[in-house]
């Protein structure tokens, strides 16, 4: 047969980024061959998010355009793979007939099978769940950049009401420790200096004995690497040995996503998130004193079922009161199939919209206010590349935060480099090299 040519689109989050990896590394081992557009793929793959509903209506209108290569070329195989494939199962074809290949995050091991089905024209679909299936196996391709996404874990456990993960991506289960570390390494050789290990609820890793606070410190002995990163983690999971791990590991950076949602008891409850305020607030005291540099980052999530003001204003002065370095902030969207849909969506679309204009307000101004007190200082940067905007390189500090800087010798992907910061803004710190450590 002849190389078949491979588009893929991706939608959601980094775990979504990995499996396109994963799939794309799996097809080209059966000969499949990846382009960067869709007009000359044989095979157009969406790779979707269903965890929001404005996430789903984008990929919906993104489906309708890409039928329209099908009606050039009607061999063009156009699938949906991820959770929206898992969620809307057969239903897919109602909404979107033109589409011929529905596969969940479960199932794309048989993608090559499927595909081969496909072509006879017939329609192909797999969502079976298996709690059994990590792809441990499976070489994701890579993509030649000197930072990684490695999944260490898949699925959840934890049923928060409001989320549809735990339904489109099944029970948690966990690659073997060798595994993981065995693609690491693989890595390292290829020139990967960084590894953010994933997983939906990272930090409830467990293979047999080993844990995920072990997992880190086997990682971090790991020659040739420089850097270590995990994302998310659930605060039920930070256990006292995990933090102990972070504060220890010299390559696990000081970066930590610890999702809050709402800093009222009462809403915390009603979603199910398993700690309290007060739980929360004891881990944030404890990583900051075992980790004084640490940058925290968060989610939020406004306008949930119940959610009254005193607790939207609960979650503002718990905001400002703890100044995370950034957040990501999110209106509620009702999602079937969720236990909290049978509870509506009360609030009206307004005060949703004006309690997360609210939260961002703020936000903005205390990360503008971290990064400014950056200015000054000098943070070590692994380059990444050169600056999508303008002249100069962009990288990330220890901290994840972007930098920009520019160089006036050369500098090159995979280096880490010393930066003087000279100015900021909330999302972004800017400089010049101020001499670099030659790997
Ligand atoms: N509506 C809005 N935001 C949601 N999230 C998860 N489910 C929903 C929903 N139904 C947010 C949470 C989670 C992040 C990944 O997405 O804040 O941490
Ligand atoms: Fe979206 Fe959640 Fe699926 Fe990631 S796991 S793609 S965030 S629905």
């Amino acid at each position: 047969m002849s190389q078949r040519k491979l588009y893929i689109e991706t939608y959601g989050c980094q775990m979504n980024v990995a499996d396109s990896h994963l799939i794309c590394g799996h097809l080209e081992g059966q000969g499949y061959v990846r382009t960067d557009t869709p007009e000359d793929a044989d095979v157009i793959l969406v790779n979707t998010c269903a965890v929001r509903e404005h996430a789903e209506q984008r990929v919906w209108g993104r489906l309708s355009d890409l039928a329209r290569y099908k009606q050039r070329n009607p061999e063009i195989v156009l699938g949906v793979v991820g959770c929206m494939a898992q969620h809307w199962r057969d239903k897919v074809w109602e909404r979107a007939p033109y589409v011929d290949l529905v596969v969940g995050p479960d199932a794309y091991r048989r993608l090559p099978d499927l595909l081969q089905s496909v072509h006879h024209s017939q329609r192909a679909h797999d969502v079976r769940l298996d709690r059994g299936e990590t792809y441990a196996d499976l070489a994701p391709a890579y993509d030649g950049k000197v930072t990684a996404f490695v999944s260490i874990m898949r699925g959840c456990d934890q049923f928060c009401t409001f989320c549809i993960v735990p339904y489109v991506r099944g029970r948690e289960r966990s690659v073997p420790a060798e595994a993981v570390l065995g693609r690491v390494r693989e890595l390292v050789a290829r020139g990967v200096k960084e590894v953010t290990f994933l997983g939906q609820t990272v930090n409830a890793y467990r293979h047999g004995e080993t844990t995920f606070a072990d997992l880190l410190r086997q990682a971090n002995e790991i020659r040739g690497l420089e850097r270590i990163r995990f994302t998310s983690p659930h605060p039920v999971y930070l256990t006292e040995e995990v933090i102990a791990a972070m504060a220890e590991c010299e390559k696990v950076m000081p970066a930590l996503h610890l999702p809050l949602q709402s800093a009222s008891d009462a809403v915390l409850k009603r979603m199910n998130r398993q700690y309290t305020l007060a739980e929360y607030d004891r881990l944030v005291h404890q990583l900051r004193t075992a980790i004084p540099d640490l940058a925290l980052t968060t989610d939020i999530l406004v306008g949930f079922p119940g959610e009254r003001e005193e607790d939207f204003q609960a979650t503002y002065a718990y905001l400002e009161k703890t100044r995370y370095d950034a957040a990501f902030m999110f209106k509620y969207s009702p999602r079937p199939g969720t236990r909290a849909y049978k509870w509506g969506d009360p609030i009206p679309e307004e005060e949703k919209i004006r309690r997360l204009e609210a939260i961002i307000e703020l936000q903005e101004r205390v990360s503008a206010e971290i990064n400014a007190q950056a200015v000054g200082s000098t943070v070590e940067v692994l380059v990444e590349g050169q600056a999508k905007r303008g002249p100069g390189w962009y990288g990330r500090s220890p901290q994840f935060k972007n930098v920009v800087f520019t160089a006036q010798r050369a500098v090159r992907p995979g280096e880490l480099v010393r930066v003087k910061i000279a100015d900021s803004t909330a999302h972004t710190l800017k400089g010049a090299l101020a001499g670099g450590k030659e790997q």
